[in-house]
């Protein structure tokens, strides 16, 4: 059969508001132009992010009402330290209650003042923790991540030579630690190969630096690893997603995105002091050990998740369902970076509105002719979220199309699809924006635009 379907059925709906576009008119005038103040229940389809928007499955749910919610040594607990235990082989799990929350106790402990950490491209929030230490973060991906076009089947890996070139400047003392991000979500949502994680394995083991995982996307990884990588056909995601992690001293997750949770997160060890110390960070602000950020009941949750995303029916679903979305809008014409992500496509907004200058941000442009023609809410990557006063503007604009796991269906895809090719071919009509308004930082959330021209 050529036709892969959804891997479930639904038993619970949760009804779409179908706006007008006039409703629409006025919602975007009201948010001024900027899709994060624009009410979710005025969004027809929400590709904004895929972080902590997933559907939970019916055993997730049933594990909601079975949490135990004792402070110290609930049972939960027990259920998410041994799936953590027998997925990753690290025998210290601190359960936080998000990816930044675990990045800001890891840095704390290992980041400070003179310290460089390199990375094939470390998210916004984990650059900004390991700054807030003091500390340096670095991006060294291959040259090949840079071109949006070229299809390469690991965009995701690290330069290793310039890995090397780095320690030798800096000094492996001034490096506490090595870091990939699987899937590289800012590089596109590529994936990394178990050769390039082993081969940065070699280079720490080398100069005695340890190696962490971002692994908030460990099992779309994995995956691509199955389908990708000589050799790897044979292996089930499981087995890979063990291996990768088996070749890292530690590792933080975010169990937004393959925990298919709503909330949850894990840091992870094998070096017992780093464990004991952090663990005295996290009492400090997170809660008790055996509980985290997080009630009994997500813990649960959490246990189930990170088993049921590594179902290859399921993994297989949501690739080929990304890529979906990609190669309906490439055959129209759309550009994007290619080859499509594990959990996002990202259009070049440059390359989609020729028209409107750098300056006159055209990612922000398309995301408003997006809602404005379909009620879709993505999200801008380009100068509204990276430039600014006395910021180099970025290299690419790009719009990210995340899409949620087991929420839309393929006529939602196909609805996607359809407005964005339209809103292509009357791409002269698209206008540029400028800011009216912007808060000191992290502008993309709350600045107001006005449509100029
Ligand atoms: N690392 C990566 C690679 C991420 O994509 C994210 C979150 C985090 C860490 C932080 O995790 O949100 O649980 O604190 N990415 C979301 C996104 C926000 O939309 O891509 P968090």
């Amino acid at each position: 059969m050529k036709t892969i379907i959804e891997p479930f059925r639904i038993k619970m709906v949760e009804p779409i508001k179908l706006t007008t576009p006039e409703e629409r008119e006025v919602a975007l005038k009201k948010a001024h132009f900027n899709l994060f103040q624009v009410p979710a229940e005025d969004v027809i389809i929400d590709l904004l992010t895929d972080s902590g928007t997933s559907a939970m499955s019916a055993a997730q749910w049933a594990g909601i009402m079975a949490g135990d919610e004792s402070y110290a040594g609930a049972r939960s607990w027990f259920r998410f330290q041994k799936t953590l235990i027998e997925l990753t082989s690290m025998p210290h799990v601190l359960p936080t209650h998000q990816g930044r929350a675990s990045e800001r106790i890891l840095f704390e402990l290992m980041g400070g003042r003179g310290k460089v950490i390199p990375s094939n491209g470390h998210f916004d929030t984990t650059r900004a923790n390991i700054e807030h230490s003091g500390a340096k973060a670095i991006d060294i991906p291959i040259a090949e991540a840079k071109q949006a076009d070229l299809k390469h089947p690991f965009k995701g890996n690290m330069d290793t030579a310039k890995l090397e070139q780095i320690i030798a400047e800096v000094g492996k003392e001034n490096i506490p630690m090595v870091m990939l991000t699987i899937t590289n979500n800012t590089g596109g949502g590529q994936p990394v190969s178990l050769a390039n994680v082993k081969a940065v394995r070699t280079i720490c083991d080398k100069h005695g630096i340890p190696l962490f995982l971002d692994a908030c996307r460990f099992a779309e990884n994995a995956y691509f690893i199955k389908l990708r990588e000589a050799g790897q056909g044979n292996r089930s995601a499981k087995e890979i997603a063990q291996e990768l992690f088996a070749l890292a001293d530690g590792a933080t997750i975010s169990a937004k995105k393959d925990g298919l949770v709503n909330i949850g997160g894990v840091l992870l060890f094998r070096n017992p002091a780093w464990a004991e110390q952090a663990n005295n960070l996290l009492i400090l602000t997170e809660g008790f050990v055996t509980y985290g950020g997080l009630a009994g009941r997500d813990l649960e949750a959490m246990a189930q998740g990170f088993v049921e995303v590594l179902d290859e029916d399921y993994l297989n679903y949501r690739i080929r369902s990304t890529a979906y979305l990609g190669d309906g809008l490439s055959k129209a014409g759309v550009k994007i970076m290619e080859p499509p992500g594990g959990h996002a496509i990202y259009i070049d907004a440059k390359a989609f509105c020729p028209h409107i200058p750098q300056e006159q941000f055209p990612g922000q442009a398309l995301v408003v002719a997006m809602y404005r023609h379909a009620g879709i809410r993505a999200c801008e990557i380009g100068s509204v979220m990276f430039g600014g006063p006395g910021r180099p503007a970025p290299a690419l604009e790009l719009v990210r199309l995340a899409i949620p796991r087991r929420v839309y269906t393929q006529s939602h895809i196909d609805y996607v699809i359809e407005a964005i090719v339209e809103v292509f071919q009357k791409r002269d009509t698209l206008r540029g924006l400028r800011i009216t308004h912007e808060p000191a930082a992290l502008r993309h959330f709350s600045a107001a635009f006005e449509e100029v021209g």
